[in-house]
């Protein structure tokens, strides 16, 4: 009796520290992602296994130049699940950044995915925050062919430090790896957190949280 209910204690602290990592594990060859499929669920709905297509595992696109003409001078092309639905369930993706010179993406976080990242052109300053009370700034400059890696859930940020533009390709641990990009998160939400929390929290007047909410 007591070799069971250990061995489903077992089971149970090994489903759920698989459930921590991650997307869950695949349980079929692929689960193309029906992207017109109603239907909610965990993840998306499979298309038809029979109905597959080598398309649906192709994406082309990373071949181009993103837009940097905007206020952070730089641009995400993704190729996750909804661009390439073969991703559905497999728990990985990639996308190419570009940076016009002294372009940003500002701090975010992944809520899924760890990130991987490394250099195709020019210069750029890559670092992450660990989490509280300690907050430590890893920083580090990264040369064409340099390779970081940002822990899933920290906060983290890119700049372009080079003379011109500048171009990376990353690796996400998910298929769906979600952003949340602090100052549009906190400062732009829908409906606006009250400015009095904002205030509070940053220590800054109502004129000032007015001011940087009118940026977003
Ligand atoms: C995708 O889902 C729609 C809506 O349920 C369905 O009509 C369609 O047949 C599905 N497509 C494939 C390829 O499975
Ligand atoms: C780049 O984005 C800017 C701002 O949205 C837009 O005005 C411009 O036409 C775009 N350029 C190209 C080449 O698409």
């Amino acid at each position: 009796m007591a070799s069971h209910v250990l061995l489903l204690g077992l089971l149970t602290i090994s489903y759920f520290s698989a459930l921590a990592f991650g997307d869950e594990s695949p349980l079929q060859d692929f689960c193309v992602a029906n992207l017109t499929s109603p239907v909610a669920v965990n993840g998306l709905v499979c298309k038809d296994p029979q109905l597959v297509e080598p398309n649906d595992f192709f994406f082309t696109g990373l071949q181009t130049e993103g837009n940097t003409s905007n206020a952070l001078g730089s641009q995400v092309t993704p190729a996750f699940v909804s661009q390439l639905p073969g991703l559905n369930t497999l728990g990985i993706a990639m996308a190419r950044i570009d940076y016009a010179h002294v372009g940003v993406i500002p701090p975010h976080t992944h809520p899924r995915a760890t990130e991987i990242f490394t250099v195709i052109k020019g210069s750029i300053e890559v670092a992450f925050v660990t989490s509280n009370p300690i907050n430590r700034l890893l920083i580090k400059v990264l040369q064409k062919g340099d390779v970081f890696v940002f822990p899933q859930g920290l906060v983290h940020y890119q700049r372009n430090v080079g003379h011109g533009h500048a171009v990376a390709i990353v690796g996400l641990s998910s298929e769906n790896p979600g952003l949340i990009a602090i100052p549009s998160t906190v400062f732009g939400s829908k409906p606006e957190i009250p400015s009095e929390v904002l205030e509070k929290s940053f220590q800054l007047s109502k004129s000032v949280v007015a001011k940087i909410e009118s940026k977003f």
